[in-house]
């Protein structure tokens, strides 16, 4: 299989493309998404892809936005079959990738739950005892799990890195109640997921969500509890002070961080057994998700 990292169909014109998904026209209210095979860390995309990945992505958010119900979502059709055209002219492209998706205005906050603290997090933490204006206790280990779950907002960066912010600053730009309810909302998806990936072996280490209105409604868009998203730790083989063994992007991450490339430059290619190692623990992650539900 080949990688599908540029979609191009003259007939049919992009709303945006993101780093790893396109967005395409439907009507006023809708839109399609489609999820390709691109790989981003560090805010920059890699030249090739990882096949399948974006077949892996999609059917991991969909499986969770069907089972997740104590808040809407975007999704209207996920089966390629009932998709209107041009698009069910391109299986090629969309088949078993893409989603039909209510049009929302996006909040432009990335809304972060963690259990544990890594990554990011754990960098804040080290330089400044606290994460997103939350101080925790010093003498944490890296990976190890929090006391209580807390939400460290982020804003969205159109170009460039995101910045952590505490929720006073969201409260001041959304207002009081849509940042609690985000916040609530937020610790409710990672609970849920957390509790469901138990039985699978798997600790849910942190994930990231995206929300947006419909009127004053606020629901749940983008992909939710993906390996691009969160963070899926081997309970077996978990243990603090190291970077924990993973079925997600850190694989990805810990490999650059031993490579010579500066993460400010265009990115090289990722090496063949990368990219074979990342599809497998995607698709391992797909497979135990599949079997939970
Ligand atoms: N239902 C929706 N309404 C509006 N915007 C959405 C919706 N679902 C996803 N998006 C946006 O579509 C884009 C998806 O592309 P993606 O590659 O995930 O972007 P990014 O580079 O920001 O990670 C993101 O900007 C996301 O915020
Ligand atoms: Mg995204």
């Amino acid at each position: 299989m080949k990688a599908l990292v540029n979609i191009d169909i003259p007939e049919i014109k992009k709303i945006y493309s993101g780093k790893v998904r396109d967005l395409y026209p439907v009507d006023d209210e809708h839109m399609l998404i489609v999820s390709t095979d691109r790989v981003s860390a560090f805010d920059h995309i890699f030249p090739n892809g990882i096949p399948g990945k974006g077949i892996i992505l999609n059917t991991i958010s969909t499986i969770w936005f069907k089972n997740i119900n104590f808040i809407k979502n975007h999704i209207v059709e996920d089966n390629f079959s009932n998709f209107p055209a041009p698009y069910c002219n391109y299986p090629e492209f969309f088949k078993d990738r893409s989603v039909i998706v209510r049009k929302t205005k996006r909040i432009d906050y990335e809304c972060v739950a963690r259990g544990y603290i890594i990554g990011g997090g754990w960098k804040e933490y080290r330089e400044t005892g606290s994460v997103s204006g939350i101080s925790l206790k010093p003498g944490l280990k890296m990976a190890e799990k929090l006391p209580e779950i807390i939400f460290t907002p982020a804003t969205k960066a159109d170009v460039g890195h995101d910045i952590n912010i505490s929720i006073d600053v969201m409260k001041k730009d959304i207002g009081e109640k849509d940042a609690e309810f985000l916040r609530l909302m937020t610790s409710k998806v990672y609970e849920f997921g957390r509790d469901s990936l138990l039985g699978a072996g798997i600790i849910l280490a942190d994930t990231k969500l995206e929300f947006g209105y419909i009127n004053n409604e606020i629901i749940l868009i983008d992909e939710v509890l993906t390996p691009d998203s969160s963070r899926f730790w081997d309970s077996s083989l978990y243990k603090t002070g190291v970077s924990p063994v993973s079925y997600d992007k850190q694989f990805i991450r810990d490999y650059l961080d031993n490579t010579p490339w500066d993460k400010n430059s265009p990115p090289p290619p990722l090496p063949v057994e990368i990219v074979s190692k990342t599809a497998e623990k995607y698709g391992e992650i797909m497979n135990k998700i599949q079997e939970m539900f």
